[in-house]
């Protein structure tokens, strides 16, 4: 299964800011007619207003939800598929990351991670999957902590391995309606969501990301775009996720006494600088 995209209506989540909106912008390029969704409002609108301008879209609908609230997704569900009786595709963006020490997370940062960044692609999808036509595509976005746990994102990994695991039982599932589902799992990428983010990142988790390469929005939804079209399940967005991705599947105790060497590194530097 390869997905050419473009020609056909994709629902965007997450649409409004960082790599959403960088895929969006991807697929007017393509041709595409879009439904893009978010909480708010006003950066919906600008995007659209991008799209219409830059690419010439003239199909643009812009849904308002909370995904980590069920029934607000139910209720916009019923919108969409009212005014669309077909999608071409799903693309899942919407989400976030709070990292922090286990021990300071409050238990509901680990509820609402959950809602919105896993049970929220879960329910639209259960709402909506009936409208996606035959050929067509549904895609999550993970991330590299998706397939590989990072210090001080435990709220986060959860809902992200989650995610591949739904999304390989619904690959298989959509196997007869030769609908291809893939996951994209970006790693450190310059978002709004990535600033915010940084705020309460823990010490060693910075030293973590000091070890990666930070990539532009622009560039993950290319990459986004590129695999897909090659009909890829698991889509990384550089050669250190891919390694990382490829090396934990094969030898995951390698993964961890490279990382624990990282970390005790750090907490030796940081005790001495107290
Ligand atoms: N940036 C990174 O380094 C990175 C790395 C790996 C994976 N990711 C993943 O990539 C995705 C996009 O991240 P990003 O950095 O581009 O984020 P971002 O800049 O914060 O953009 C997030 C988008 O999702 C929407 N959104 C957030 N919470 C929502 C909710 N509860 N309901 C509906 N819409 C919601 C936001 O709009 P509103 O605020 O208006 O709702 C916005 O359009 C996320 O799933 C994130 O986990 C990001």
């Amino acid at each position: 299964m390869k997905h050419k995209l473009g020609n056909g209506a994709y629902l965007v989540t997450g649409a409004s800011k960082g790599i959403g909106r960088a895929i969006t912008h991807a697929l007017a390029a393509k041709g595409a007619d879009l439904i893009l969704l978010a909480r708010g409002k006003k950066s919906l609108d600008t995007v659209a207003k991008e799209c219409r301008e830059k690419y010439g879209t003239k199909s643009i609908g812009t849904y308002t939800c909370d995904l980590s609230d069920k029934a607000q997704i139910i209720r916009v569900a019923k919108e969409i598929q009212k005014k669309h009786p077909a999608l071409k595709g799903i693309i899942h963006v919407a989400g976030y990351a709070l990292p922090g020490y286990f021990g300071k997370l409050k238990p509901e940062d680990f509820d609402k991670s959950m809602r919105t960044d896993y049970l929220g692609a879960v329910h639209l999808t259960h709402s909506l999957h009936s409208i996606v036509a035959e050929g067509g595509l549904v895609a999550f976005t993970s991330s590299v902590v998706g397939f590989m746990g990072i210090f001080g994102y435990t709220a986060y990994a959860g809902p992200k391995f989650a995610l591949i695991g739904f999304a390989e039982s619904l690959r298989q599932e959509f196997i007869q309606r030769k609908i291809q589902v893939s996951v994209l799992c970006p790693p450190d990428t310059e978002t709004p969501g990535y600033i915010e983010e940084n705020k309460t990142k823990p010490y060693e988790t910075q030293v973590l990301s000091e070890n990666a390469k930070l990539m532009s929005a622009e560039q993950v939804a290319q990459k986004f775009t590129k695999k897909v079209e090659k009909g890829k399940f698991i889509i990384t967005c550089n050669a250190e996720s891919w390694m990382f991705y490829h090396l934990k599947g094969i030898w995951p105790s390698l993964v961890f006494f490279v990382i624990k060497g990282i970390i005790k590194k750090a907490q030796k530097k940081f005790n001495k600088a107290r």
